[in-house]
């Protein structure tokens, strides 16, 4: 059955999204450019809380890292078009973790961040593999083009053949760097120009432009090289590529790209608008249910059912509470409503809700499909758990992604050896590490493994104060794990060339080897095996 009317209207008026970027970026730039246009802030330096500014954001990490938990996923909702954009943050740079990742699980659509000068970087290539394994459609924002860097062929051939995906440009920069002069937007036919000599470019010049017809303007812009450059580019863009394929996009196959600098806020507008215009709202989400027809929740169902992509464990000590963040699927949120929890096979009330606007939390009482939710937890909740205000739902597993950073633990008290294992098992159930065993010795001796730092300083700091474990962690020097697979699908057990197979909590084989070279190296002697990066959690 399908939601009331006016529950449909704000269902769809949502669009959910995440930046995926290699720190330094500009990342936290275009988020506080996208809330300032948003209406959300209303002076920039906001999000980021340079001195003298409202340090709203870092505040709130801050006072978090200084309990040692982990960081939020945030989520930053503003209005923009009549549309309800929720931008949910993925923790870059130090604070990198699994979480990162189980973001993108939740999010319709992701914009992809890239440095003109750098170009593809590692984490936003293993980013992007995760919102292609979704089949997700990826918006491209290439940003800072105030400095020098890449000419925008060389850079769109990068992304294409680095990604395996094929772009299409929506503008196209005059010039960069020094001689940066704006941007030709191809879908309107107009050149946006930027005036250099402004801190905050807002205002800028649009002119209709015809190639063919109106060349002649450019040169009153750009010197005569760059004229004669951009005009080369255009004609051959525009003569090599087809018109622009909504279809293709939105099943992530090609890529629209924008230029722009989110420093001095010029091109962030366009990219809102097309963003607005093509990112689709709330999709379906599929079921393991054989019975739900064709296997999948439609968004504008009238139950209310959600998955929990993120458990923030401690937010305030003296009460040992949790949040749990909700992605809502389908149908509407209420506070304080009652639901199935799938795995527990039980009913319970989602008692407290939050959602995050900037970094100022507040109580919620309702809210719709695309939606995210934080509410409160005494530890009933899973990452995976589905909830669902009408029977019970289970949606696909949220998978385990291939950790980077490994180690073992010493407790000092040996004594206390079972308790650490048990506790090992619990933070690992609730996604907060993963764990490898040797499958003669069990977990007796088990392999830590996480996608980033912040996971092992959160580790360390939980052991010590929810358990009173005192450990210390030795690291070990694997940095790539795969879960080897038959091509339809089933566990290998055993490697030819010399491989430390050991399993995950689940029973799954897992290699771990020092570099990817190791890899590659198992990879030809393996050559029926596929090597995965990520994983079901199912058991
Ligand atoms: P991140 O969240 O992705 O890590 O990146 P962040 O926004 O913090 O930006 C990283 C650096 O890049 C910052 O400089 C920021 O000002 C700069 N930046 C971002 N967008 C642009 C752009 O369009 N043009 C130019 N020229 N620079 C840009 P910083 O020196 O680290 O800090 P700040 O003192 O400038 O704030």
């Amino acid at each position: 059955m399908l939601a009331l009317p006016q529950i449909q209207k704000e269902i769809n008026r949502r669009r959910t999204f995440a930046i995926i970027s290699h720190p330094d970026a500009g990342k936290t730039t275009l988020t506080e450019k996208l809330l300032y246009h948003g209406g959300v802030i209303h002076e920039t330096g906001e999000v980021k809380g340079k001195s003298g500014s409202k340090a709203v954001t870092s505040d709130w990490m801050e006072l978090e890292r200084q309990k040692g938990i982990s960081i939020t996923s945030s989520v930053m909702t503003f209005d923009f078009d009549g549309l309800r954009v929720n931008l949910l943050d993925t923790p870059g740079h130090k604070d990198f973790s699994e979480d990162t990742y189980r973001v993108l699980m939740a999010v319709d659509s992701a914009a992809m961040l890239i440095d003109v000068a750098k170009g593809v970087e590692e984490r936003t290539k293993k980013l992007y593999e995760v919102c292609r394994l979704r089949k997700i459609p990826i918006f491209t924002f290439v940003n800072k083009l105030d400095r020098e860097g890449k000419d925008p062929l060389t850079l769109i051939d990068e992304i294409e053949k680095t990604l395996n995906m094929q772009c299409y440009p929506v503008t196209w920069p005059l010039g960069i760097g020094q001689r940066f002069r704006g941007i030709y937007n191809r879908l309107t036919k107009e050149l946006w120009i930027y005036d250099q000599r402004r801190e905050e470019v807002e205002d800028y010049q649009i002119i209709p432009f015809i190639k063919g017809k109106d060349d002649q303007i450019l040169y009153n812009y750009l010197d005569k090289e760059s004229a004669d450059q951009v005009l080369e580019e255009l004609d051959l863009i525009e003569s090599a590529l087809p018109p622009f394929d909504v279809d293709e996009f939105l099943s992530g196959q090609i890529s629209p790209v924008t230029f722009g600098s989110a420093k001095q806020n010029f091109g962030v507008d366009t990219f809102l608008k097309f963003f607005t215009k093509y990112a689709p709202g709330p999709q379906p989400r599929r079921t393991k249910d054989e019975k739900i027809e064709g296997k999948e929740i439609d968004p504008l169902d009238a139950q209310f059912t959600g998955f929990v992509f993120k458990i923030q464990a401690n937010m305030d000590k003296r009460h040992r509470d949790r949040i749990a963040f909700i992605r809502i699927c389908s149908g509407k949120f209420e506070r304080g409503m009652k639901v199935q929890h799938s795995r527990l096979a039980r009913e319970l009330r989602l008692s407290y809700s939050s959602q995050f606007i900037a970094a100022d939390k507040e109580t919620i009482d309702e809210a719709y499909a695309g939606d995210i939710v934080g509410v409160g937890d005494t530890g009933n909740f899973a990452i995976g758990d589905c909830v669902s205000s009408n029977g019970r739902v289970q949606f696909e597993d949220i998978p385990k992604f291939a950790p980077e950073l490994f180690g073992r633990l010493s407790v000092r008290d040996a004594l206390k050896r079972q308790k650490m294992q048990e506790a090992l098992k619990h933070l690992s159930e609730e996604g907060a590490i993963q764990l490898f065993v040797d499958p003669l010795v069990g977990l007796q001796d088990p392999i830590i493994g996480a996608v980033g730092e912040l996971q092992f300083e959160v580790l360390l700091h939980r052991l010590q104060d929810e358990y009173n474990l005192e450990v210390k962690l030795n690291r070990l020097p694997y940095t790539v794990a795969r879960w080897p697979r038959t091509q339809d699908g089933k566990p290998v057990t055993e490697l030819k060339g010399g491989a430390n197979i050991y399993r995950d909590l689940i029973d799954n084989p897992v290699v771990l080897v020092n570099q990817e070279w190791d890899l590659n190296w198992l990879k030809r002697e393996n050559t029926e095996v596929e090597f995965h990066t990520s994983i079901s959690r199912a058991r």
